[in-house]
């Protein structure tokens, strides 16, 4: 039996134009999650949407919201996206300066709090923050854009993560973002992740139930 995972899938590659519609389409196919890229193209070249949008699908849907802030400085805005409806906030460590205290107010809002980590950005940046976090992001592209290529290092990153996980003992979730396909789920599985976020190879690949039965079959094949 390959090791369960979530598939989230990023709602940058949705069409924005029927984004409640697209919403609707994942619950209709069995997903349980959804992946809001928030960019302020500041911490990121690219500008997506923010809480008001947020707001208006919460009120339209019932899914888990994954909500991946690439924002500079994410203190200013933990409350507009909680009350917009996210579940989980995940900051970006290389985004913040005193990021304990934004990891403990994100829980303190009541979401589940999440560090995101750039391909460059080393584990050690959260490694004594990880008994607070209910998960952490490794990038696996620059953030910024749909359709990037997987950055191959960040493999035995995830693998790191992994064992420190194990080694002490703790549950966090570890989710992986940015070049995921059916082409590499089953060497991220096996390498310890919980969370897949797929876009590009996600929403282009209609109707979503088949693409989600894609995901779990090539989970359970053997890593490549
Ligand atoms: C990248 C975003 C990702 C992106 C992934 O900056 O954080 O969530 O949508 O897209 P794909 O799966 O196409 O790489
Ligand atoms: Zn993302």
């Amino acid at each position: 039996m390959p090791a369960p995972f979530i598939l989230s899938p990023s709602l940058l590659s949705a069409d924005f134009s029927r984004l409640a519609d697209e919403l609707a389409d994942l619950e209709g196919a069995g997903l349980g999650w959804v992946h809001l890229d928030v960019m302020d193209g500041l911490f990121v070249p690219n500008i997506t949407f923010g809480p008001p949008i947020i707001a208006a699908l919460r009120r339209r849907s019932k899914l888990y919201f994954d909500t991946h802030l690439m924002i500079e400085r994410p203190e200013r805005y933990l409350a507009a996206f909680r009350e917009a409806g996210s579940d989980l906030i995940c900051v970006h460590a290389e985004a913040t300066v005193h990021l304990e205290r934004v990891v403990s107010e994100i829980r303190r809002l009541g979401a589940a709090p999440g560090v995101a980590l750039n391909p460059a950005t080393p584990l050690s940046h959260v490694e004594y923050l990880l008994p607070q976090l209910d998960l952490v992001l490794v990038m696996t592209v620059n953030p910024g854009f749909g359709g990037q290529s997987f950055i191959p290092f960040c493999l035995d990153k995830i693998k790191d993560l992994a064992t420190m996980r194990r080694e002490r003992d703790l549950s966090f979730r570890i989710q992986v973002d940015g070049g995921v396909s059916p082409d590499n789920t089953a060497a991220l599985v096996a390498a310890g992740a919980d969370v897949l976020v797929s876009g590009s190879a996600f929403f282009g690949h209609p109707p979503y139930k088949e693409r989600l039965d894609v995901f779990q079959a090539a989970a359970a094949t053997s890593p490549t």
